[in-house]
């Protein structure tokens, strides 16, 4: 009698704090792999959700949920990683099967930057949001980063069948291929039509295969050789252009069934935008080989960008109704895009400003340009109206997010400082998505304790840095001379006054 009081009440708790996990568990297609950097997807998760690696001395932490089922602990983060940079560095898998995701490596299309051929991994700060009203880290992917397991552990193989969702950020993606959460290849390379499943995000237009209506982004499956939103060769017009700024995807595939669905990840129900059978060509059956992979296509094709914050592989094809339950918990869960990007001393739209160095033994130096080159340089009071000019910037709402900044050159009006083959250059705002991301910069309180660190908001692991006298955007011992941790903190840490100009 008293043992089964117990089990009716442990029950009830479990019915209502379900997670994704849960959820797909009761509906008989368990996880095989589950990975948030913002929360536990089983209600009875409380080991690590990701490991940050820090820059200063290269240890690590994991990020553990702040409760049982609940969601991220960033300050563990923010505490470790203050006076440094962080890179995100394992995403756990929490369904118990060891699915761990890490730094990609060399694949047949592409060899990363890192000198071992390895992808870039993310810069720990890039994509703050609020989940429930407390502020956590999603994995920012700027091209040439990705994450894989080439080892799994009872992911779907051959034409066995599995289910996918991720939550994605809607209003960051790109053409480049290839922005994939899901199963791949486990040698890194293409061998062939079939041995992919899994979910794309972005504008890319299929490789040929077709593409949703609208100019996208889009949800579609990369099964290799392609990118789908249907039955090759179409533009499936029931596979709509995302619009909002949280997105679940869903995917999922049986023999000679598959489907995609999607929503907005903070309210409403799922559509289904394709329920058919499989494209022909060496996609029925398919040939599935079990990897897992985060950013990148199956051949580590890494010119993608997106922004992931939780998604999970099951076995087994899951129901309409049980991904219709998980959405539901999804937008219970409650993401929120109010998490500030920026932290420091704050400067105000439309104000002057120039940059001094703080690195000891230049801190007389400023940030300068001369037509499309930066470097440094001194500014003395007594210098003509010209240098005090190159030395000073307006600063702008963020071209490509207006949530950080842009910096327009006072004697060059319609330039602004963007990054380009890693080198801060000045040139004219051409409104292309490219220059607009390419010239923002999230200000961050200053890496060695003074005034501010500005991180590049597409690539969220670099910073303006001065090296050799010139400017970069520079990570903390990356592949590059000008990526040198030797006073990579200092270097990257500048003061922000009222301009010269
Ligand atoms: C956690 O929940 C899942 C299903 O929701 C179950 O399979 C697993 O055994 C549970 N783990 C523990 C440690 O209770
Ligand atoms: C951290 O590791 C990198 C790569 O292995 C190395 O280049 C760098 O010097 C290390 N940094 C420190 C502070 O040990
Ligand atoms: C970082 O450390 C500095 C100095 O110790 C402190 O003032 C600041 O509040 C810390 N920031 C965070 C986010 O913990």
């Amino acid at each position: 009698m008293i043992s089964r009081i117990v089990f009716t009440l442990a029950a009830t708790a479990t019915l209502a704090t379900a997670g994704p996990c849960d959820i797909y568990a009761s509906g008989g297609t368990p996880c095989v792999a589950a990975h948030s950097t913002t929360r536990a997807l089983y209600n009875n998760y409380s080991g690590p959700l990701y490991q940050v690696l820090r820059g200063s001395d290269n240890a690590t932490t994991d990020i553990r949920p702040l409760s049982v089922g609940g969601v991220s602990n960033a300050a563990t983060q923010d505490n470790f990683c203050n006076g440094s940079t962080c890179l995100i560095s394992i995403i756990y898998d929490q369904s118990g099967r060891g699915n761990h995701l890490t730094q990609a490596p060399p694949g047949g299309a592409a060899r990363g930057p890192n000198v071992n051929g390895f992808d870039y991994l993310a810069g720990a700060l890039g994509a703050p949001v609020m989940l429930n009203g407390h502020k956590v880290y999603g994995v920012f992917i700027s091209p040439f980063t990705g994450y894989r397991n080439n080892n799994p552990n009872g992911i779907a193989k051959g034409d066995e069948a599995e289910g996918l969702y991720a939550v994605f950020d809607g209003s960051h993606y790109n053409t480049g291929c290839c922005f994939d959460y899901g199963n791949a290849e486990t040698n890194s390379l293409d061998t062939g039509n079939g041995h992919m499943e899994a979910i794309y995000f972005g504008t890319g237009d299929g490789s040929g295969r077709g593409t949703g209506s609208g100019s996208g982004p889009w949800i579609m499956a990369d099964l290799e050789n392609g990118l789908f939103s249907g039955v090759d060769p179409i533009n499936n017009p029931a596979d709509p252009s995302i619009t909002s700024r949280f997105v679940t995807a869903v995917l999922k595939g049986r023999p000679n069934q598959w489907a995609i669905r999607g929503g907005d990840a903070t309210s409403g129900s799922l559509s289904t935008y394709y329920n058919g059978v499989r494209p022909s060509n060496g996609y029925n059956p398919m040939s599935k080989e079990g990897a897992i992979l985060l950013g990148i296509g199956g051949d580590n094709s890494n010119n993608a960008q997106g922004t992931f914050y939780e998604g999970v592989m099951t076995s087994g094809y899951p129901s309409d109704a049980t991904e219709n339950a998980v959405q539901a918990d999804i937008s219970k869960a409650g993401y929120a895009a109010t998490a500030s990007l920026m932290s420091g001393p704050s400067i105000s739209v439309g104000s002057r400003v120039s940059f001094r160095v703080t690195t000891p033994s230049f801190t007389n130096r400023y940030i300068i340009h001369s037509g499309n080159a930066i470097a440094i340089q001194t500014v003395p009071q007594s210098s003509g109206i010209d240098l005090k000019q190159q030395a000073s910037w307006t600063v702008r709402a963020g071209l490509g997010n207006s949530a950080c900044l842009s910096f327009e050159s006072v004697d060059t009006p319609g330039s602004f400082i963007r990054h380009s083959q890693y080198k801060l250059v000045v040139n004219p705002n051409d409104n292309s998505k490219l220059f607009r991301e390419d010239a923002t910069f999230c200000l961050q309180a200053g890496v060695n304790g003074q005034g501010s660190s500005l991180r590049s908001w597409s690539y969220p692991a670099r910073y303006f840095r001065h090296y050799n006298g010139l400017l970069y955007i520079a990570g903390n011992s990356g592949p590059h001379e000008f990526d040198n941790p030797a006073l990579f903190n200092d270097d990257v840490s500048f003061v922000v006054s009222n301009s010269f100009a």
